[in-house]
């Protein structure tokens, strides 16, 4: 396994392995790896070169705090990448923003305005360019992605068709440990908010299923925010929208989805549930 700090390194291996014929598949992450990244690992075709960037991006982070105290173990990290062959970690030395080379004027799809972008400002803008900026230089035949950050998802999707038409987005369904979603800020809680978080799936499913019974939204999330709000968890959102726009859903089940923003102990976690 090869582990490479600067750009200009990874552009000289990048294209050694394509002048052999190799196909490429990247894996972008924000280091602490756990199940969910492995899975994302896994998914990336067996015949490829596997890339994993391993970056906190400052860019995409409107909390300072949260970026500073982000959990960071590199030394596992690798340890992690070589288990899952991994055949090129990408970890670049400091903070790159300044090389990141961008249109002047961005204009983000609508629905990167709702959910987590109602709060959480420039935090797609941010995501945006480095995801770009990996896609530039790496220049991927496949990359994967997981559907926990699923509006994150889609942003990708939607790079992915305006600028890089030959490159497959696979998508990683999530990956749960006692049924909560796994998450690197998970390592930032303790044991009594870990407990309490378990029943956030539950009520996701237990409103997927009323929902299905022909109950509304609009009824049965009342009851689910005061079941929620019992264990601690302060809900930041609680939305059903529709899968490709993210627009409110207003009742229609088919290609919807279930999607939450919480904070336990603290730490601000999401997850989501397909109806
Ligand atoms: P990070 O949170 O490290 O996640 C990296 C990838 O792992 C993302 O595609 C995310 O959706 C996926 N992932 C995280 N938890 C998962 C789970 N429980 N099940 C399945 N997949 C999961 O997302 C980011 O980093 C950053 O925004 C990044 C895309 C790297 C850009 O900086």
């Amino acid at each position: 396994m090869l582990i490479v700090d600067n750009k200009e390194s990874l552009s000289k291996i990048i294209e050694k392995h394509r002048s052999e014929g190799n196909k490429i598949s990247l894996i972008p992450t924000m280091g602490n790896l756990h199940k969910g990244h492995q899975e994302l690992f896994a998914s990336a075709p067996d015949d490829t070169i596997k890339i994993s960037s391993i970056y906190v991006n400052p860019l995409q982070f409107n909390n300072s705090d949260d970026y500073d105290y982000y959990p960071r173990a590199l030394d596992d990290d690798l340890d992690v990448c070589k288990e899952n062959h991994i055949n090129i970690v990408y970890v670049p030395d400091g903070d790159i923003s300044h090389e990141i080379e961008i249109e002047k004027s961005i204009d983000l799809p609508k629905f990167t305005r709702y959910l987590c972008g109602q709060t959480r400002e420039d935090h797609f803008l941010g995501v945006y360019k480095i995801v770009k900026h990996l896609f530039e230089t790496i220049k991927p035949h496949f990359a994967c992605f997981g559907k926990k950050d699923y509006q994150q998802l889609l942003l990708i999707k939607y790079i992915a068709k305006t600028y890089f038409s030959n490159l497959e987005i696979i998508e990683v369904d999530t990956v749960r440990s006692n049924n909560i979603a796994l998450s690197s800020r998970l390592k930032r809680l303790n044991n009594e908010s870990l407990e309490k978080i378990k029943i956030i799936y539950d009520v996701l499913l237990n409103m997927r299923h009323q929902m299905i019974d022909g109950n509304e939204f609009a009824d049965i999330k009342k009851d689910a925010l005061i079941e929620i709000e019992r264990y601690d968890i302060d809900v930041e959102y609680l939305e059903h929208r529709e899968n490709e726009t993210l627009e409110l859903a207003n009742g229609q089940l088919n290609n919807s989805s279930l999607f939450i923003a919480y904070t336990a102990g603290n730490i601000r976690l999401i997850d989501n549930i397909q109806i």
